[in-house]
């Protein structure tokens, strides 16, 4: 058994020996790597809602609902080399931002996305995220392999909520999908709220020869965690094509969103470059404000029109409410007289909770309240039933 794996073993590594001058030399002159703190005069392939904006963030947005953009390296790289139909090791890393009208509401999300074309043509936006539609989701022939950020649950596709992370292969039903959340150093996982609006970093690694796909997920200024969100042992060589194109599809839904990427690096065979955080491009501040004045603030002055009528409706209707009559039983009493305001305070509004009891006298109605927060009333008491009455002048409320 023993000598059987040694010769197996010798076997495999003089094939090796042979094979590895040759993999490295091909493999040096064909691998890619980029590095883009910011997208300033970055050269990409922008179709849909994608843009870039003048200080360098790559934008997908629109005011129209329902749309989707792409945004890809402009020429396709290698995946494979000549010689067999491994796919390669790569590396990616970006930091994204999601912006919605909405603080708990978004859509649809975004996705880097390794696709044979540019464009997705035919695909659909919305809970499509610019990748498939319903024809072609999930079918081998398409061969596309994304990792979604998404925004919104869609049952149709199984998505576990409207805050997840998914490795999706041809489909949009995720292979493996888990909510935001990143490992922190303190140890546990802790969640994260992809609609926030703060910026967040991904990092997607595939290792060739073990065959799996880690995706990691962190708040921008947390080191890169050790444990990654999602783990994936699946070989890519079947769904990737020798060249493919490397990018972002983005789509939005009903709710007007933002999405952005700050910065993107790539490597192929290798890590990919760090990014300098402190280079990325700000987020637009701006937008929120100017937002502010042109929906915020005619709701804001429509708030104070609305405040003020309802304050001087109010100081009208107290003052009538509180308007004085005087009838003559009330004049012999003349020092012991409460104003009705006083009386409407101490009685909590003549609330029904406070009346004990109704009386018959002089042949009208007189309710019977419990004043104990006034103790004046005693006075006034003692010249009827030896209990608190008070006179409710019924049509004073009208
Ligand atoms: C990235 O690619 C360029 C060629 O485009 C090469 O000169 C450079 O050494 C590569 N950098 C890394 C870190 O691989
Ligand atoms: C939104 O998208 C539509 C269709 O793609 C386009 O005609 C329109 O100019 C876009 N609007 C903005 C503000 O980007
Ligand atoms: C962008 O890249 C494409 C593909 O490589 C190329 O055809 C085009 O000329 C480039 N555009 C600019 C402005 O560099
Ligand atoms: C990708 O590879 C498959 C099978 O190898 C092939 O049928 C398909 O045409 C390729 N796609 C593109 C866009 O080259
Ligand atoms: C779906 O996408 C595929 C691939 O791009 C395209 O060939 C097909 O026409 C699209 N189907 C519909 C209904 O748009
Ligand atoms: C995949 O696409 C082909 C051709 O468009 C179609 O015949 C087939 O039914 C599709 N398969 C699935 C699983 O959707
Ligand atoms: C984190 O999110 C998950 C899924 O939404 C939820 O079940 C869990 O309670 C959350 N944990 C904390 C500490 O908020
Ligand atoms: C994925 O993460 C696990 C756990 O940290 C690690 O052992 C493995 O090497 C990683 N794989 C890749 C492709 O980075």
């Amino acid at each position: 058994m023993k000598r059987r794996n040694v010769y197996a073993n010798i076997a495999m590594f003089s094939k090796l020996v042979i094979l590895l001058p040759l993999l490295i030399s091909v493999v040096a002159s064909q691998d890619t790597n980029f590095t883009y703190n910011g997208f300033r005069s970055v050269n990409l392939s922008l179709d849909g809602i994608a843009t870039i904006t003048s200080n360098g963030l790559l934008e997908f947005t629109n005011d129209t609902k329902q749309q989707k953009g792409h945004a890809f390296y402009p020429t396709p790289i290698s995946f494979k080399n000549s010689l067999n139909d491994i796919a390669f090791s790569f590396s990616t890393t970006f930091v994204f931002a999601i912006v919605s009208e909405y603080p708990t509401l978004s859509g649809h999300g975004i996705a880097f996305v390794i696709a044979p074309t540019r464009g997705l043509p035919g695909s659909l936006p919305s809970q499509y995220l610019g990748l498939f539609n319903e024809t072609n989701n999930g079918n081998s022939t398409n061969h596309v392999v994304s990792i979604e950020l998404d925004t919104i649950q869609s049952h149709e596709f199984n998505d576990i909520n409207d805050n997840h992370v998914g490795v999706d292969i041809n489909s949009l039903d995720s292979d493996t999908s888990t909510s935001a959340c990143y490992y922190a150093t303190s140890g546990g996982f802790m969640n994260l709220t992809l609609i926030s609006g703060h910026p967040m970093q991904v990092w997607v690694e595939y290792d060739g020869i073990k065959k799996q796909i880690n995706v990691t997920l962190a708040p921008i200024n947390v080191d890169k965690p050790k444990i990654p969100l999602l783990s994936l042992s699946r070989d890519l060589s079947p769904i990737i094509n020798k060249t493919m194109y490397v990018g972002f599809s983005s789509s939005t839904g009903s709710v007007l969103t933002s999405h952005y990427v700050l910065g993107w690096s790539f490597k192929m065979n290798g890590k990919a470059q760090e990014l300098v955080l402190s280079q990325l491009p700000k987020l637009p501040r701006g937008k929120e404000r100017s937002k502010l004045l042109t929906i915020g603030l005619p709701i804001i002055l429509v708030r104070l029109v609305l405040v003020a009528i309802s304050g001087i409706t109010y100081v009208i209707k107290r003052k009538r409410k509180f308007a004085e009559l005087l009838e003559d039983w009330e004049l012999d009493y003349g020092p012991h007289r409460f104003k009705y305001k006083d009386l409407y305070i101490a009685t909590k509004g003549f609330r029904d909770k406070e009346q004990l009891c109704k009386v018959e006298f002089n042949q009208l109605s007189y309710w019977l309240y419990s004043m104990p927060n006034l103790l004046v009333f005693q006075h006034l008491v003692t010249l009827y039933l030896g209990e608190f009455v008070v006179r409710v002048i019924s049509e004073m409320e009208c």
